[in-house]
């Protein structure tokens, strides 16, 4: 369905084409004075000039069309040539009952057929989740998601980090303690060998005590680095091992990204773009793309109008082993094979923004993807502490993202324990999805390449631009809908605007489908955050101002049912877009 905004703009272009000028000069926006009036259109002035006439003697006819049009409940021509709108009740109830009917709210849908892989999480095997790995599971699910509301086939791929030298860390570390094991053996039999069984808790050990051996003790790292060349080129010992670590560090990614409500498609992992590098390298060879340089095989990606040198993209190096870059390479030719995609987002920390360029030049040099597909490096700012550092544990380390987590639930479930409404048994699943709702929207309101602060004060108060507030929004609609349950039937009735405020709820309630799109364009969630706190705020504002329950005129009441009813379901789809899910109470 067409946007309130493309309605009115077609209305208005249809003016200015009568009147005998260019049909694209009639574009409405919302005004930038809502005092003066709800929407407004310049086109008078951008055409004054090509028609050499002045913009109020435009304005001024265009506004003698529209004022015989009854969808129009103000038309006024003022200072320079700037055409001001108000439009009637019936427009906008007529709107909003489209709105409601429509399966996906409003939003319009892309025409073309869209496939966009969304490449977030990117989580390494043997490590624990951290912090540093929250922003990219948050921003992209929520991307993910918009580009499904918008019409478009999303496919959230985690792109596990599962290839690389920190396994070769931790077998090399496993086997020292474990040494009555066979895994060191080229032909390790798993039926008939001795397994060792490991797990996460020792994995969180393991890590951390290798890598920091490895910087003390060379030998060490240099027996890790051979375990992680011979695993790559298929020793079954350590492969058995391998899989073994992978199958356990899934599981446990797999329980804190549900708890954050993080649902990937597909669990592929660099070892999975291994099987395609040899035919990477055949391409590249075949384009005469790769040559030799140092002892490494590389592509050049520098561009004539290139400012700063761009470095060549190392395919293999020295010893033959692929790194980062081969395997991003291999897995665009994995997605373009699989998938066909329209568009690769890749949803990353800002300071791998090299990378992705030198990547995205050769994918596309080399033509291992469709030409007209868009490979997009989505960057991100970091969360930073209260002291504007990069957010840390107590004793400086890098904190855990289950330990994240904890904090902020703690705090939802003090909030609980001060509210009278929710009942024992669903004090954890509701302190559960506060949880998340304070770390997400304390996220994504801020624009994805800012940095920001963690506060978990902030992100759990009930006033505010919190999800808190906005989860607080939809269970006062709930509470109120519960005890009106017998004086409505669920149908939305809205049967006429009865003061400035409620037409204020209306009309932003009817512009929530634009902002979809302007989040989809410019990939930033933060501004469906804005728009829901908004939408919470004007409700809130309305809710206090009538008495909904005592209400004696019934078509009153009916119409503030349905308006209550109306901004629920539009606020939880605006939730859902942010991967976060409401409450019934709290
Ligand atoms: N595992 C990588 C890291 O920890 C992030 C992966 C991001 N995705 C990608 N396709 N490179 O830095």
């Amino acid at each position: 369905m067409k946007t309130l905004l493309q309605i009115l703009t077609e209305k208005v272009s249809d003016a200015f084409k009568k009147c005998g000028y260019n049909y694209e000069l009639g574009r409405v926006t919302v005004s930038d004075r809502q005092d003066l009036c709800e929407f407004q259109c310049n086109g008078a002035l951008s055409g004054a000039k090509q028609y050499k006439k002045a913009p109020r003697i435009i304005a001024n006819e265009i506004k003698e069309k529209l004022v015989t049009d009854s969808d129009f409940e103000k038309v006024e021509v003022i200072g320079a040539g700037f055409i001001n709108i108000n439009i009637s009740s019936k427009l906008l109830i007529d709107y909003l009952v489209e709105l409601n009917a429509d399966k996906s709210l409003g939003i319009p849908q892309t025409e073309n057929q869209e496939t966009v892989v969304v490449d977030y999480g990117g989580p390494n095997c043997a490590k624990p989740l951290h912090i540093g790995h929250l922003r990219a599971a948050i921003i992209g699910e929520s991307l993910k998601r918009i580009a499904l509301k918008t019409g478009r086939n999303a496919i959230g791929d985690v792109h596990l980090g599962d290839w690389g030298l920190q396994i070769g860390l931790v077998i090399a570390e496993v086997l020292e303690r474990f040494p009555e094991y066979n895994y060191n053996d080229n032909n390790f039999d798993e039926e008939h060998e001795k397994i060792i069984k490991l797990n996460a808790e020792m994995l969180n050990e393991i890590y951390p005590f290798a890598s920091k051996k490895s910087k003390e003790n060379t030998e060490f790292k240099s027996l890790a680095q051979q375990i992680t060349a011979k695993m790559q080129k298929g020793h079954k010992g350590y492969l058995s091992l391998w899989k073994q670590i992978l199958d356990i560090s899934k599981d446990d990614f797999k329980i804190i990204y549900d708890s954050l409500n993080v649902h990937f498609e597909y669990w592929y992992g660099e070892s999975d773009a291994e099987k395609y590098v040899d035919r990477l390298t055949q391409i590249l060879e075949d384009k005469n793309l790769l040559y030799e340089s140092n002892g490494a095989m590389v592509v050049d990606v520098q561009q004539e109008d290139d400012k700063t040198e761009i470095p060549p993209v190392i395919i293999k190096k020295s010893d033959n082993s692929s790194i980062y870059a081969t395997s991003d390479l291999a897995t665009i030719l994995q997605r373009q094979l699989d998938f066909q995609p329209t568009s690769i987002w890749y949803v990353v920390d800002s300071r791998q923004s090299l990378h992705f360029n030198q990547v995205f030049r050769c994918a596309k040099k080399a033509s291992i993807v469709d030409e007209n597909a868009t490979l997009e490096h989505l960057g991100f700012g970091t969360m930073n502490g209260k002291d504007g550092k990069p957010f840390k544990t107590r004793d400086g380390g890098v904190m855990k993202l289950s330990d994240l987590y904890d904090i902020v639930y703690e705090k939802a479930l003090e909030k609980l324990s001060e509210s009278n409404f929710v009942s024992k048994e669903n004090i954890d699943d509701t302190a559960k999805k506060i949880t998340v709702a304070a770390l997400k929207f304390g996220d994504l309101i801020n624009h994805r390449l800012k940095d920001y602060v963690f506060d978990v004060d902030k992100f759990i108060a009930t006033k505010g631009k919190t999800g808190v507030f906005l989860l607080y929004t939809v269970a006062r609609i709930n509470s109120l809908l519960k005890k009106l349950e017998n004086s409505y039937d669920g149908s939305l009735d809205i049967k006429n605007i009865y003061s400035k405020l409620e037409k204020e709820l209306l009309l932003k309630i009817a512009l929530t489908p634009e902002v979809f799109v302007k989040a989809f364009n410019e990939k930033a969630p933060n501004y469906i955050c804005d728009n829901a706190y908004d939408l919470a705020s004007v409700y809130s504002s309305f809710y206090n101002d009538n008495h909904i329950t005592t209400e004696t005129d019934m078509d009153k009441k009916k119409t503030w049912i349905s308006l209550s009813m109306l901004v629920k379901k539009v606020l939880v789809n605006q939730l859902d877009a942010l991967g976060i899910e409401t409450v019934e109470e709290m």
